[in-house]
């Protein structure tokens, strides 16, 4: 056999992660430029997308028979871009990992001084950024640019780094680096690279290279009220979840609400209306149970919202999930006080018996993963 039939095997140098909803006319496009760009470098591009209704796997699929360097990872049931980057880091071997938006908006041709970057600089991680000299935010209005910015300054609270553009989704990142942070990972919502610069055992080494984020060709933002919640539950991650799960404490806080709409309930029942005591407190607990679970639908389990039927087979089971619960509350307090503890001590103990059963049984039960 002759030599020049034997090559080194090369495997992919550079995976390209690229979340992707309803983006089915920009894929396309966006093949092209890496196909152009990335000439003399072993890359691929993953696009993650979450059974996106306008087709975008189909699309990416079609792209990806006639070019073996663009794979679709398509997941079912599940929303979440910074979800969707993780299980594309996942599915690569790649020693260097970028991730970037599908929409165009992201200057792609940055993933070469990035790459130059990782190869030959002591560097974890390359962010792209707006907030550089020589970045920009392109033509956004001023409310988003305050929205941004006001963002930016609440994830120092998490961030331990002087990075200027943490809310970039754009950045590329040396592989041991991402799994040495992968197993602390929230994995909430849209910020990635947040999430990995407050995941990561040690200060991840950095550098921001500007750009200028474009104007969206085709298609439309997802960026709305639920992933501006969904940026504070990764905070609140970050911040307690070593102590508390996030959705527990958004439960009890739900529950601290309840207690309010119980006690007003009574007060307007038996003290202002007249009615008897048993009358308010029937009623009270009834609009309590109600609201804590309404406010649990939309906050606390606002990515499993519960609709239609749903929602009202989602209430009977909160219902008597619950009513379990003032058993198991009562019966823990009783037993305490006839043990002779402490009154008020007792009667704590049986709310935190309670609310940790109710949260437990309606997380399995009435909001199913
Ligand atoms: N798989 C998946 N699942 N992809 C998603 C989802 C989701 O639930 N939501 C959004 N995406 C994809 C979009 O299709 C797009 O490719 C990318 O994630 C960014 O979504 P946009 O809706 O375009 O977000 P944006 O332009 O408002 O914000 C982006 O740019 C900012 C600036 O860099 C995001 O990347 C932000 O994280 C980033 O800060
Ligand atoms: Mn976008």
């Amino acid at each position: 056999m002759s030599d020049s039939l034997v090559t080194e095997p090369v495997g992919i140098e550079l995976s390209v992660i690229i979340p992707t909803f309803n983006e089915v006319a920009n894929v396309g496009e966006l093949v092209r430029r890496l196909e152009t760009l990335l000439r003399g470098v072993e890359w691929e591009a993953i696009f993650v997308d979450d059974d996106s209704p306008d087709g975008t796997a189909a699309e990416v699929r079609r792209l990806a028979r006639r070019n073996p360097r663009v794979r679709c990872l398509q997941r079912l049931g599940r929303r979440g871009l910074s979800s969707a980057c993780i299980e594309g880091f996942l599915a690569t071997s790649a020693p260097y990992l970028a991730v970037m938006d599908a929409d165009l908006q992201h200057d792609e041709a940055l993933l070469v001084p990035m790459l130059e970057v990782l190869r030959g600089e002591p560097v974890d991680i390359v962010v792209g950024s707006r907030y550089v000299g020589g970045g920009g935010i392109g033509d956004w209005d001023q409310r988003r640019a305050r929205m941004s910015e006001f963002a930016t300054k609440l994830s120092q609270l998490v961030l331990h780094a002087e990075v200027d553009d943490p809310m970039s989704g754009f950045f590329m990142v040396r592989r041991e680096a991402m799994e040495r942070a992968m197993h602390n990972l929230s994995g909430i919502g849209f910020k990635i690279l947040l999430d990995l610069f407050a995941s990561s055992p040690e200060p991840l080494r950095f550098r921001e290279l500007p750009y200028e984020f474009r104007a969206r060709q085709a298609g439309e933002t997802k960026l709305d009220t639920q992933v501006m919640l969904d940026y504070l539950m990764l905070l609140a991650d970050k911040l307690i979840g070593h102590v508390v799960p996030v959705r527990f404490f958004l439960f009890t806080l739900v529950g601290s609400v309840g207690v309010a709409v119980h006690l007003l309930t009574l007060t307007l029942i038996y003290r202002e209306l007249g009615y008897d005591f048993v009358t308010g407190q029937v009623m009270g607990t009834v609009l309590a149970m109600a609201s804590n679970f309404l406010l649990n639908n939309y906050t606390t389990y606002r990515d499993r919202r519960l609709k239609g039927w749903g929602l009202v087979r989602g209430f009977l089971s909160f219902t008597l999930a619950c009513s379990v619960g003032v058993v198991a509350n009562v019966g823990i307090a009783a037993h305490l006080f006839n043990d002779s503890t402490e009154w008020l001590l007792s009667g704590l103990a049986g709310v935190i018996v309670g609310a940790v059963w109710n949260f437990a049984l309606t997380a399995f039960y009435t909001w199913k993963a």
